[in-house]
């Protein structure tokens, strides 16, 4: 069987680790490129993350290096509290083996979007500036894409500073992240589902249990644990595995409900909303639907995926 090209954009990350580890356990999907971009961590830690991720996981593909700010506004701050200065918890990598390559991320993602005849599916789970640079040189990219799936926005936020709805990727870029909504159909997996998608304290302790003390399972183990402690001790939201959700929702379909509305970013750096993903939930605006939006999740059935992740590496 063909399986689907995918290509995982992202700033790895905890749950951007989680995200490729679910993606290459799945055997429909081939990972041809991981492409990296700043966001939990400075870029210089997302590539080198992406690197290693691709060397662990044992993923033959190409890592693109991406941008290494946003496309206006200042690099505002990392989430290194939620992933660790690394950005992947307490795992360790050997130094990377794997070379970047020689093409920028935005020529990456375009280069195979084309070869995949219009089959890929594009994964964004950091800041969009990546793809809003790809669709700024290559106009006519998402034509070569099946599905645009992203992991970020929701009709709430997490960006306290702001007091207000923007959720950290898009309100580190919200140029970029406007610019895509205005150019390119999204799955948009936010807050609002990957909240409801929140492990417990058991899942963690069976996904460690089938973990077991196997060498192949060793960073789905590791960020399992890292997970369960910083969530359950320290009282962060390490429970909520955002970035595997998006990759769970296009591997099963009865994972998430999506509903299709018109969604515009609000970029303003003046506005109180500012990087909030603005839901026309009513039909109010009479803009034409642009973005499916999950609205529904069936938890346990994530949870067993995640699992069954683990199950994959352990017996590896
Ligand atoms: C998103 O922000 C990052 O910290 C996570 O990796 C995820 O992509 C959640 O708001
Ligand atoms: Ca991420």
């Amino acid at each position: 069987m063909n399986k689907t090209p995918i290509i995982i954009d992202c700033d790895p990350g905890v749950d951007d680790s989680y995200a490729i580890a679910l993606a290459n356990s799945c055997p429909d999907f081939e990972i041809v490129a991981i492409t990296a971009v700043e966001g939990n961590v400075s870029a210089e830690i997302t590539r080198k993350n992406a690197l290693c991720l691709a060397d662990m996981l044992g993923i033959n593909c190409r890592v693109g290096f991406g941008a290494e700010k946003p496309l206006v506004r200042p690099y505002k701050r990392d989430a290194s509290g939620t992933h660790g200065q690394s950005g992947v918890g307490t795992v360790k990598f050997p130094e990377p083996k794997k070379q970047p390559d020689e093409k920028p991320a935005w020529d990456v993602i375009y280069e195979e979007a084309v070869k995949s005849e219009g089959k890929l599916v594009l994964f964004a789970i950091g800041p969009l500036t990546n793809i809003a640079i790809a669709l700024r040189e290559h106009p006519d990219l998402p034509k070569y894409i099946s599905k645009f799936c992203i992991m970020g926005g929701g009709t709430f936020g997490n960006v306290t500073a702001t007091g207000a709805k923007a959720e950290f990727n898009i309100w580190i870029d919200p140029t970029a992240a406007k610019e895509v909504f205005e150019k390119m159909t999204v799955y948009m997996v936010g807050l609002n589902a990957t909240h409801a998608a929140a492990l417990s304290a058991q899942d963690f302790d069976e996904m460690i249990e089938i973990c077991g003390s196997s060498e192949s399972a060793y960073l789905v183990r590791e960020l399992s644990k890292f997970s369960k402690f910083n969530s359950m001790e320290k009282g962060h939201d390490n429970n909520i595995i955002h970035d595997a959700l998006a990759i769970a929702s296009m591997i099963n379909p009865d994972v998430v409900t999506y509903e299709n509305y018109y969604v515009f970013v609000e970029d303003d750096p003046q506005a109180e909303n500012e990087g909030e993903t603005v839901i026309d939930l009513k039909g109010e605006t009479g803009k034409e639907a642009n973005c499916y939006v999950a609205m529904k999740v069936n938890k346990p059935l994530f949870a067993d995926m995640l699992k069954d992740m683990c199950r994959y590496y352990a017996e590896k």
